[in-house]
């Protein structure tokens, strides 16, 4: 892509972004979360594959410091480029800027309900939909969730343990163990337990 394409590019995505954020002062924030809408209309401007080859073509031609694409990263964090791969999601590499291990051991300490916490949730949780149930949460044990805290503190436990959990399509014909809500509560405190121990660990 030349150069001027280049400059063409960013002025159309400052314009999508900029428009993105004038739809609702409240997310002006640093750090707080899209809301659906927002999100959908996000995507609605920028199809993951488009975008996908775009912001690499930014990056080839002007580096990962450009605002915008900063800005592009903040939004949703190339979490489609690499992560999503054959029905399954890790996560986002980076949410507001922030690694998976900030936000597990924020969610540890903090809980779901943190604003934080749960605009991170959200933005995984909207980026993944797949399968005959693309709202339905299931990963790679064939485990399905009532709701993506459950899974993501079961997800932040195994990585912990260095194993590696991914969301996963629910298809029809393959069959979930159900967590019901209290089970998934249990995942949860188990979470915030495992991370209270070594963090104690590290620094008693
Ligand atoms: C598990 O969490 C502890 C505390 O945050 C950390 O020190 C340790 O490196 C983690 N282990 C792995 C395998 O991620
Ligand atoms: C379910 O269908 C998918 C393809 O849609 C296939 O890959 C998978 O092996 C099937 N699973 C079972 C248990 O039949």
């Amino acid at each position: 892509m030349g150069w001027l394409a280049a400059r063409v590019f960013l002025a159309l995505l400052k314009a999508l972004l900029s428009a993105a954020a004038l739809d609702s002062p409240s997310t002006a924030t640093p750090g707080s979360p899209l809301s659906p809408t927002e999100y959908e209309r996000f995507f609605a401007l920028l199809t993951p594959t488009w975008k996908a080859e775009t912001t690499c073509r930014l990056r080839a031609t002007h580096g990962c410091r450009n605002p915008t694409l900063v800005q592009l990263d903040q939004y949703e964090n190339h979490g489609l480029a690499g992560a999503r791969q054959g029905g399954r999601f890790y996560g986002l590499e980076l949410y507001g800027g922030l690694r998976m291990d900030f936000w597990c051991a924020r969610l540890a300490t903090k809980g779901c309900e943190d604003a934080r916490v749960s605009g991170w949730l959200q933005a995984e949780f909207l980026s993944f939909q797949d399968g005959d149930y693309p709202t339905k949460i299931c990963d790679t044990d064939y485990v399905q969730y009532p709701n993506y805290c459950a899974f993501k503190s079961q997800q932040c436990l195994m990585r912990n343990q260095s194993r590696k959990v991914s969301r996963m399509r629910c298809l029809q014909n393959e069959t979930y163990s159900v967590l019901t809500p209290a089970k998934s509560e249990e995942v949860v405190l188990r979470w915030s337990q495992e991370f209270s121990t070594l963090a104690l660990g590290q620094f008693g």
